[in-house]
């Protein structure tokens, strides 16, 4: 029966990996998928997070399954910390939400949700957008458009275009925005320009669709909500996705959330039923592990406060290896001035070259990046980086 499929190529980011794992160079360098590592390239528990499973282990006396929901204090701590302690869709009852399996299970819940609402969903993604956006939406049967965001040759965001073309939706179309950390450019809207994209949705009565999955890796754990408690406060609808593979290092446990803001509470119990009603269609409920240790972490101020100074960490961390890239990058003669690198935010940049260099810089010094130029900062560190430079500028 397979026969008839055709071979797919390699995933553009987890191929990747594959390719690096296979490479016998031992000075190779990973800068590939999104995963932080230390400086002696480990992806590390967090303490935090360890701390927790400890106590977690004593704690769980079952395994039976959990509520098609997921965990009820993982989805609370999880939006007070989206949406503000004070906020007031919260307070309204305004919000349905569920834990969900990472923040890919996230997002194909919501936008199967979304295809239940109406023939011919449109979403609009950002060009370029994190390359697993598309098949994850697009799979649910929504209509793929995009708007324009990132200008390689000025480095930055072109937001005139963007908004311009924003300004076609209308009432039923749908905009996914990134709540901070854009992926794959790391260039994120200024607070001024949130308040644009609120004007211009309250005006043209699009829904956003926000994903977040680096909160905290931006400028820190409140001021990268900005734009979703923005959004949240001051539109009637606005859905979000969740991951929290990133800021609590739980990969593996597939740890999402989707979160539904209805215009009224009355319409929160149908968005409650019927986003469980979609997971139960696809995987019936959340794994346990990842949320009840996020729910373990949040409720307990001690450990929520070690989180979150592990969260700035990795932060200061990400944003000091920016820096060194690009003073190794001028040191070893670079003829391009790479400091926009150091406005952008998170854990990933766009270098700007084009895919021939990245073939390049990857068959010739076994250097592995996504070839839009995306590279993974955190997987810079001071052993590789003179060589990373070198090995950058000998392609430019
Ligand atoms: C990435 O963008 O590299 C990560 O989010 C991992 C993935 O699934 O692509």
């Amino acid at each position: 029966m397979f026969e008839v499929l055709p071979q797919l190529a390699p995933d553009p980011i987890l191929g990747l990996s594959a390719a690096y794992r296979e490479d016998t160079n031992s000075a190779k360098i990973d800068l590939g998928v999104g995963v932080y590592k230390d400086e002696q390239g480990n992806t590390p528990i967090m303490t935090s997070v360890a701390k927790a499973q400890q106590i977690l282990l004593e704690r769980e006396t079952t395994k039976t399954y959990i509520t098609p929901q997921g965990h009820q204090g993982y989805i609370d701590g999880m939006l007070e910390l989206l949406l503000g302690k004070n906020s007031k869709v919260l307070m309204a009852d305004r919000v349905a939400a569920v834990q969900a399996p990472g923040g890919c299970g996230a997002l194909r819940i919501l936008s199967e949700l979304l295809a239940r609402c109406g023939d011919n969903m449109k979403v609009w993604v950002s060009d370029p957008t994190w390359a697993n956006h598309i098949p994850l939406i697009g799979s649910a049967g929504l209509t793929i458009e995009t708007y324009p965001y990132f200008d390689k040759k000025s480095e930055g965001i072109n937001f005139d275009a963007m908004m311009d073309t924003l300004k076609q939706t209308g009432k039923g179309d749908i905009v996914l925005l990134h709540g901070c950390c854009h992926n794959p450019t790391g260039a994120d809207l200024t607070n001024a320009q949130w308040d644009e994209v609120l004007k211009l949705a309250q005006e043209k009565g699009f829904l956003p669709f926000i994903d977040v999955a680096y909160l905290g890796f931006g400028d820190g754990l409140e001021e990268d909500a900005y734009g979703i408690r923005l959004l949240a406060e001051n539109l009637p609808e606005v859905i979000i996705a969740a991951s929290c593979s990133k800021n609590f290092g739980l990969y593996r446990e597939r740890t999402g959330l989707a979160a539904i803001i209805t215009e009224t509470s009355a319409t929160k119990k149908i968005a409650q039923g019927q986003i469980q009603s979609v997971a139960r269609g696809i995987y019936s409920m959340p794994p346990s592990w990842g949320g009840a240790l996020v729910d373990i972490i949040l409720a307990d101020n001690s450990l929520k406060t070690e989180w979150m100074s592990e969260v700035n960490e990795m932060r200061n961390r990400m944003q000091s290896l920016r820096t060194m890239l690009v003073e190794k990058l001028a040191e070893n003669g670079a003829n391009r001035d790479f400091s926009f690198l150091n406005t952008q935010k998170g854990m990933f940049s766009f270098l700007c070259i084009s895919p021939e260099q990245v073939r390049e810089v990857r068959s010739k010094h076994s250097v592995y990046f996504v070839d839009s130029s995306r590279v993974n900062i955190a997987g810079i560190n001071q052993q590789n980086v003179d060589a990373l430079a070198k090995a950058l500028v000998s392609v430019l």
